[in-house]
C-alpha cells in the first residue's frame, strides 16, 4: 500500500516534468517546428530562402520537387498570390521569399488561416538580396477562402 503511493508520486512528478518541457518547447522563442520547403532543383533563389531560414534557427527539410504547379494548387494557393517555392510548417503553407520573423509571428498567433505568402520575387526580400536594392513588398495573411490581406510591410 505505502509503497504503492510512492510509486504513483514518483509517477505523477515524472509527469509534471514532461508536462515542462513541452511548455518550453512552446515558448516563443524556442526553435520552431521542422519547414518543408518544395522548390525547383535549379532556383538559386529558392536555396538562398533556405539558408536565411537555417541561420535563423529553423530546421529545414528540402524536397526537390518537379511538380510545383500541382503542389500549389493542393495547397490552395490563388494564382496572384504565387513565388518560386512553397513551404509547410505545423499546418500552415508559406508561399514565396517570406522573412523568417513573419513566420514566426504566424507560429505564435496561430490565426485560424492558410499561412502567408510573398507574390512574384521582391528584390531584397529574403534569398532576393541584390546589394543594397530594395523593393517594397506585402507579406499576406492567405485566409481559408482564399482571400488575402496584409500581414507585414516591408
Ligand atoms: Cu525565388
Ligand atoms: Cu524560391
Amino acid at each position: 500500500m505505502r509503497r504503492r503511493t510512492v510509486f504513483n508520486l514518483m509517477a505523477a512528478s515524472a509527469v509534471a516534468l514532461a508536462g515542462g518541457w513541452s511548455l518550453l518547447g512552446s515558448q516563443p522563442n524556442a526553435v520552431a517546428a521542422e519547414i518543408a520547403v518544395y522548390k525547383d532543383p535549379n532556383c538559386g533563389c529558392c536555396g538562398q530562402w533556405v539558408g536565411h531560414l537555417r541561420a535563423a534557427g529553423f530546421s529545414v527539410e528540402v524536397h526537390d520537387a518537379e511538380d510545383l504547379v500541382r503542389i500549389k494548387a493542393d495547397a490552395g494557393i490563388p494564382d496572384n498570390l504565387q513565388s518560386c517555392h512553397t513551404a509547410m510548417i505545423d499546418g500552415y503553407v508559406i508561399e514565396g521569399h517570406v522573412p523568417a520573423a513573419d513566420i514566426r509571428r504566424l507560429l505564435s498567433e496561430r490565426p485560424a488561416a492558410k499561412g502567408l505568402a510573398v507574390p512574384g520575387m521582391p528584390v531584397g526580400s529574403p534569398g532576393m538580396e541584390q546589394g543594397a536594392a530594395r523593393e517594397p513588398y506585402n507579406v499576406i495573411l492567405l485566409q481559408n477562402d482564399r482571400s488575402g490581406t496584409i500581414f507585414a510591410r516591408h
